[in-house]
C-alpha cells in the first residue's frame, strides 16, 4: 500500500478516520486465530494426504503463507475461510527468500520439511520491530534430534545424515518457553524414530491446537499445554479436516474496545481459558464480565488502573500490553505495565503521548497516569499489535483521529473496520492512492 506525495508535499498514507466518542453494543464476532493458523498450515507439509482447515482468518499473513507453500508445490485451494492443502507433490524444500522475508512464520516449514524430506533450507526470518526475535532453540532442537544444521549467508540449512534420512527421538529442554521452537520441533519430532519429550514447552493455545491437529493426522504427542511434551514418532501421517481455533488476541482487544468506549458488548466465539489472565486484569480494573455459551458480555464499570508483566502462557500475553495500555490511559489513577518478553515492544507510547495520554517509560517499563479524556491525533501503529492500541485509542479521543500502519494492522485483524462499525463505531478506511 503506496503513499502519496500531496501538492504541499504531505505524505499521504493509507489509514483509518476513526471518529471517538461512539458506544459500541451487541456483539462482535471473533474470527480464526491467525497465530494457529499459520502453523497449523505448514503442518500440512508434513502428509501427502489433503489437510482442509476451516475457520482460517482472511489476512495479509495467510495469503503470505499460502504463496509460501504453494512455491514449494503444495497445491493450495482458498475458499473465504476455509483452505484446502495437499503436499503430495513437494518439488523441493527451499521457499524463496522474497516470500520468507515478509513473514516470519514462514520459518516454521523448516520442521516439517525436515521430518517429512529429511532435508530443508529456510532463510532466517532475521529480527522485527519488536525484538531481535532469534531461532537458536528452533535450532538447538533440530540438531537434537539428529539434524545436521548450517547458517550461512542468513540461510539455515539442515539435513539428516544416514540412508534412512529420518530424525531420531531425543529429549529436549528448550532455554526458554518459545512458542515457535516448541511448535517447530513438534512437528519435526512427530515423524522421528522413537520417542522425543520437550521441557520447558511453550503452553500456548496455539501449541495446542497444532497438537490436536497433528494427533487428528495421526501423530501421538501427550503432553500439549503443560511445560513437557512427549511425541512418540510414527511412519507416516494422514490428511485431516480441522477448524482453526477462535483468535484469543483478537477477542482481547474487541473486549478492550468496549471497555475503553465504557460500552456493554458481547464478543465471541472466545475459549475463556485462552484469555484468564487478561479477564482477571479486566475485573481487576472494573469490569464486570459474564461468560457463557463460548462468549463474553462485558460490562465495564468505574475503570481504575493496575499493574501488568508480561509473561509465557498461562500468564499476561504480550500481544495485548499495547492495546491493554490504551485502555489503561484512560483509567483513573497509575498502572505499571512491564513488557518481559520482547526488548523493544514500548513504541505505541509515544503515539498514545500524542493523544494526550500521560505516560513515562523506563526502559520497558511504562507507568501510565489514567487522564479523563484523549484527544484525536494523526498516529501510526509501528507494529501490529501497537497499531491495534491506536485503533482503540482513537475510538475514545475527543474528535477524529487518522491511523496509519494499516499494513501492520491487517495482517492480524480481519476487515476490523466492517465489524467495529457493526458494532457503531464510525471507522473510514482512505487509501489515497485510489482516490
Ligand atoms: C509467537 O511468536 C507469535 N507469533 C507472536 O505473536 C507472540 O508475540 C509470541 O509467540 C509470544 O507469545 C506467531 O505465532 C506467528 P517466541 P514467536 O519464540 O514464536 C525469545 C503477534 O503480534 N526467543 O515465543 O516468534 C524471543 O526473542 C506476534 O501476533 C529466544 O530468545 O515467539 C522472544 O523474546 C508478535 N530464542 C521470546 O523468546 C529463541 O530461539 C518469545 O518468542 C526463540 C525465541
Amino acid at each position: 500500500m503506496a503513499a502519496v506525495v500531496t501538492a504541499s508535499q504531505k505524505v499521504l498514507k493509507p489509514h483509518l478516520l476513526i471518529k471517538g466518542g461512539h458506544a459500541l453494543s451487541g456483539e462482535l464476532k471473533v474470527s480464526g486465530a491467525k497465530n494457529s493458523a499459520l502453523v497449523l498450515m505448514t503442518a500440512a507439509l508434513l502428509t501427502e494426504g489433503v489437510v482442509e482447515l476451516a475457520n482460517v482468518p482472511e489476512l495479509t499473513d495467510i495469503q503470505g503463507m499460502a504463496e509460501i507453500l504453494g512455491s514449494l508445490g503444495v497445491s493450495v485451494k482458498r475458499r473465504h475461510q476455509a483452505i484446502r492443502l495437499q503436499a503430495d507433490n513437494l518439488n523441493h524444500a527451499e521457499p524463496p527468500y522474497e516470500l520468507v522475508n515478509g513473514l516470519r512464520a514462514s520459518f516454521f516449514c523448516i520442521g516439517p520439511l525436515l521430518g517429512r524430506l529429511g532435508h530443508a533450507k529456510v532463510p532466517l526470518p532475521g529480527g522485527c520491530r519488536i525484538g531481535a526475535r532469534p531461532v537458536v532453540e528452533h535450532i538447538k532442537g533440530l540438531k537434537a534430534l539428529g539434524a545436521v544444521v548450517n547458517v550461512e549467508h542468513g540461510v539455515v540449512t539442515a539435513s539428516v545424515p544416514g540412508s534412512s534420512r529420518r530424525l531420531k527421538g531425543a529429549p529436549i529442554m528448550l532455554d526458554c518457553p518459545s512458542v515457535g521452537a516448541t511448535e517447530t520441533v513438534l512437528m519435526a519430532a512427530v515423524l522421528a524414530e522413537g520417542v522425543s519429550t520437550i521441557e520447558n514447552a511453550a503452553q500456548e493455545p496455539e501449541v495446542q491446537d497444532l497438537a490436536k491437529m497433528l494427533n487428528a493426522m495421526g501423530a501421538r504427542i501427550s503432553g500439549a499445554g503443560g511445560p513437557v511434551i512427549t511425541i512418540e514418532g510414527v511412519e507416516r501421517l494422514n490428511g485431516c479436516s480441522y477448524a482453526v481455533m477462535p483468535d484469543r488476541i483478537e477477542a482481547g482487544t474487541f473486549l478492550l474496545a468496549a471497555a475503553i468506549t465504557r460500552s456493554s458488548l458481547r464478543v465471541a466465539p472466545i475459549i475463556p481459558e485462552h484469555l484468564n489472565a487478561v479477564l482477571q486484569k479486566l475485573r481487576d480494573c472494573g469490569c464486570k464480565l459474564e461468560i457463557e455459551n463460548q462468549g463474553i458480555t462485558i460490562i465495564p464499570g468505574e475503570l481504575h488502573g493496575v499493574d501488568i508483566t508480561t509473561q509465557p502462557f498461562p500468564g499476561f500475553p504480550t500481544d495485548l500490553q499495547a492495546p491493554f495500555m490504551a485502555l489503561l490511559a484512560t483509567a483513573k489513577g497509575t498502572s505499571v505495565i512491564t513488557e518481559k518478553i520482547y526488548e523493544n515492544r514500548m513504541q505505541h507510547v509515544a503515539e498514545l503521548q500524542r493523544m494526550g495520554a500521560s505516560i513515562r517509560l523506563q526502559g520497558n517499563t511504562a507507568v501510565v497516569e489514567g487522564v479523563p479524556q484523549l484527544s484525536a491525533a494523526p498516529v501510526t501503529g509501528s507494529d501490529l499489535r501497537a497499531a491495534a492500541a491506536m485503533v482503540l485509542a482513537s475510538l475514545a479521543a475527543r474528535g477524529t483521529s487518522q491511523v496509519a500502519g494499516l499494513n501492520h494492522l491487517d495482517r492480524g485483524y480481519a476487515e476490523i473496520e466492517g465489524k467495529l462499525n457493526s458494532a457503531g463505531t464510525q471507522i473510514h478506511r482512505c487509501n489515497p492512492e485510489l482516490a
